[in-house]
């Protein structure tokens, strides 16, 4: 079946939660998270209000990029479970109404699967055109100007069988070869063993770099700065962002909509540019949802923010849903990075996040402000961030959850050394917050209630207010929020309708009431959309 199913659809006015199941709970004592610790935690996430988990990769992996390098694509990385955990995690998932995605890497395999070993055995082997290979350039050397993820060349040569093989990661990180049409035939099997077996859906990795240029052409000098901008001083013009990998995605569609409901795919865009992030939509026939990176790295302002979302649901065609998100495992958490630590603007993040229209996605740890944990020098477990000078290394976002004020923090077993530091638990925990109405834990909460509540299965209708400078205001469905991004108080005139939920309450359903039309410093507010703000 290749029409799109009308809505609803689950993940409309959703809430997914992203666990890094290394780092979120450990059941057997071996300092490293496990699907058993995700089991175990589905009670909390049913109370906290997620419709959805998407699972950091589940696949065996030598681990070189903790589990980005897949070395077999149908079953479960041993040390962080089994297949029957996994089963048993959907199914007690299903039991509490959550439904579970897993990472897909389509990009790149290990260089330990088995088509890699088979690959590199010589330029005849069965398995040499899944990858990407080249001779040396005329001069010798790589063929040609491509640069890896670390700034490194992309290309590693392969002295057994005499060519170079492509890798836009890490060397142990091969690159398929998009353009063999055995690799299509082999993802369609794979997308189908996991759908077959009740998985919800994938999000999908590096989704914009599947093709690359036939001809092998030089990528351009970066144009702009910033950080969308490559490290290599290049743009990915042809070593990524090739218009072929649309058609994949339009053939994963069709097989996701064999599904009932249909199976969900989520593509990491990682694009600077609006229009090419909608674009992976298609004509509503590719992927139903795309991580909008330009959110994430805007400024933490009312102008910069709204003006992306503006963006955004301009560019995005008619009746597609946009995603909202702002902490992964690659960069640094928002409550750091837009909030330096102000639980007061990681709230007013939570507030304007959840209440867009679309899917909003939590990243482990967001739900108590959880910041950025400092790795010591020698501590980082990251080869790819650590490889590179002047990059901040992405373990400092990996860091186990803290669960309470416990040395171990919950984590692991009490004694046990966890994977990578524990740090700042003894301020924002689970444990702390979840019994004290006026923490972060259960303001998000309260909001993902009021969410579900009001936008589950819509995408609902947004419209920019008018506002003082500095304050976001905005309609949605039947909301209206205000949100004040500045040091100083601001005065909005007055908000019609009583007070739903604020930043800055006290206790649990005791909002300030009557004062919503005055804010204070990085205060935002919620309230039923009375017709008109003065
Ligand atoms: C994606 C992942 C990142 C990984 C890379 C290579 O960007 O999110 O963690 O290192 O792809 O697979």
């Amino acid at each position: 079946m290749n029409a799109r199913m009308a809505g609803p659809h689950w993940w409309h006015g959703a809430t997914l939660y992203q666990i890094y199941v290394r780092s979120w709970r450990d059941s057997d004592g071996d300092g490293y998270g496990d699907l058993r610790g995700v089991i175990s935690g589905l009670d909390y996430l049913a109370w906290l209000g997620v419709d959805g988990v998407w699972l950091s990769p589940t696949m065996p992996s030598p681990d070189h990029d903790w589990g980005y390098d897949v070395s077999d694509y149908l079953t479960v990385h041993p040390e962080l479970g089994t297949m029957d955990d996994l089963d048993e995690l959907v199914a007690r998932a299903g039991q509490r109404g959550m439904r579970v995605l897993l990472d897909l890497v389509p990009n790149h395999t290990s260089s330990a699967h088995p088509w890699f070993v088979d690959a590199r055995s010589g330029q005849g082997a069965a398995h040499r055109s899944y990858y990407i290979w080249a001779d040396p350039a005329a001069g010798g050397g790589p063929p040609n100007n491509w640069r890896s993820v670390t700034g490194a060349p992309a290309w590693t040569f392969d002295d057994a069988s005499g060519q170079y093989y492509l890798h836009n990661f890490l060397p142990s990180q091969p690159d398929l070869n998009w353009r063999e049409p055995a690799v299509h035939a082999e993802f369609d099997a794979i997308l189908r063993f996991w759908f077959d077996r009740g998985i919800a859906g994938f999000r999908i990795d590096v989704a914009q770099g599947l093709y690359k240029d036939k001809a092998l052409r030089d990528d351009p000098p970066a144009a702009g700065t910033g950080r969308m901008a490559g490290r290599s001083g290049l743009t990915q013009v042809y070593s990524a962002n090739r218009p072929e990998s649309h058609g994949v995605f339009r053939d994963w569609r069709a097989i996701a909509e064999g599904y009932s409901p249909p199976r969900l795919l989520l593509g990491e865009t990682w694009v600077s540019d609006l229009a090419r992030m909608a674009a992976f939509h298609g004509h509503g026939d590719e992927l139903q949802l795309t991580f909008n990176f330009p959110v994430i790295f805007a400024d933490f302002t009312a102008g910069a923010l709204s003006g992306v979302v503006a963006e955004t649901l301009a560019a995005l065609p008619p009746g597609e849903c946009p995603v909202w998100t702002a902490s992964n495992h690659d960069i640094s958490r928002f409550p750091t990075r837009w909030g330096g630590g102000d639980e007061a603007k990681a709230r007013l993040a939570l507030l304007v996040l959840a209440t867009l229209p679309g899917t909003f996605v939590l990243y482990y740890g967001d739900e108590i402000a959880m910041t950025d944990v400092n790795i010591p020098a020698g501590g980082s477990r990251d080869e790819i961030s650590a490889g590179v000078a002047a990059r901040a290394v992405r373990d400092r976002a990996r860091t186990p959850m803290p669960w309470d004020a416990s040395p171990s923090a919950g984590f692991t077993a009490p004694g046990v050394r966890p994977w990578l530091p524990i740090g700042g638990h003894a301020e924002r925990n689970v444990a702390g917050q979840r019994d004290d109405p006026a923490s972060t834990l259960r303001f998000c909460r309260d909001l993902l209630a009021l969410r579900r509540a009001e936008f589950g299965g819509t995408i609902a209708s947004y419209t920019q207010l008018p506002g003082p400078p500095g304050v976001w205001v905005y309609r949605v469905g039947g909301l209206l929020v205000a949100a004040n991004f500045a040091d100083e108080p601001a005065c909005l005139g007055e908000l019609a309708g009583p007070p739903l939920l604020s930043t800055s309450r006290a206790t649990a359903g005791q909002e300030p009431a009557g004062q919503a039309s005055r804010l204070g410093p990085w205060e935002g507010v919620i309230v039923r959309d009375g017709g008109a703000v003065t």
